[in-house]
């Protein structure tokens, strides 16, 4: 089954890039319906067009109140027929407006293992710490920020010489690898929500 993802982002777009790189490959069943950035300089747009996958800014301050500015998101996801609307690096909290739209429908990926270190700054948390294992957590997303059911997660070491480069580069070398698996389970109907956990079914 081809999904139709609308994804969000902020800013460099690299996970969109896997993503789509996944899909070039035949190893991801989805069509990139919309890309939608809050940032009109993010070059996950520039990526997007590359490919010719439409690609929207969409201007909080265009926006009287954060309800509406979340019902324009919801109306452009629509406009596109978005089935799964996944979060890639976008740095704002998504309004309920989205998330009543797409019921159990909405990813989100965090650089740490939740339920520790959510937030916008997840590695140098983590690395601050002192964690000596971090790693990656692809989640759906609900209204609180970083929370709801846990779809995938991936540790990786903190070597004493980490630095706040390396571990970023580490965690998007999983973030990459694991975000494309992820959807492609759920092209394969394989994800169930039960209560707050995510059974995955073995493949058939
Ligand atoms: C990723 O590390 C993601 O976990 C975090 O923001 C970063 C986005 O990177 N929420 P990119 O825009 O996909 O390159």
């Amino acid at each position: 089954m081809t999904i139709r993802l609308g994804v969000l982002i902020s800013g460099s777009g690299s996970n969109l890039q896997a993503i789509i790189d996944a899909r070039d490959i035949g190893a991801l069943d989805a069509e990139i319906a919309l890309v939608i950035s809050n940032r009109d300089d993010a070059f996950g747009l520039t990526r997007a067009r590359q490919h010719d996958i439409p690609a929207l800014f969409v201007d909080r301050d265009g926006f009287a109140s954060f309800r509406e500015y979340n019902f324009a998101i919801r109306d452009a996801l629509r406009e596109h027929n978005v089935e799964w609307v996944v979060m890639a690096g976008y740095m704002r909290l998504l309004g309920r407006e989205v998330l009543d739209a797409f019921p159990s429908h909405v990813l989100n990926l965090h650089p740490a293992l939740l339920p520790s270190f959510p937030g916008a700054s997840g590695i140098v948390d983590a690395l601050d710490y002192g964690v000596k294992v971090t790693g990656v957590t692809v989640h759906f997303a609900d209204e609180e920020f970083d929370e709801g059911p846990i779809l995938a997660q991936e540790a990786v070491e903190v070597a004493e010489d980490d630095t706040l480069e390396t571990l970023t580069s580490k965690i998007h070398e999983i973030e990459h690898r694991i975000y494309p698996k992820v959807l492609q389970l759920i092209a394969e109907d394989r994800v169930q929500i039960v209560g707050r956990k995510v059974k995955i079914r073995p493949a058939s």
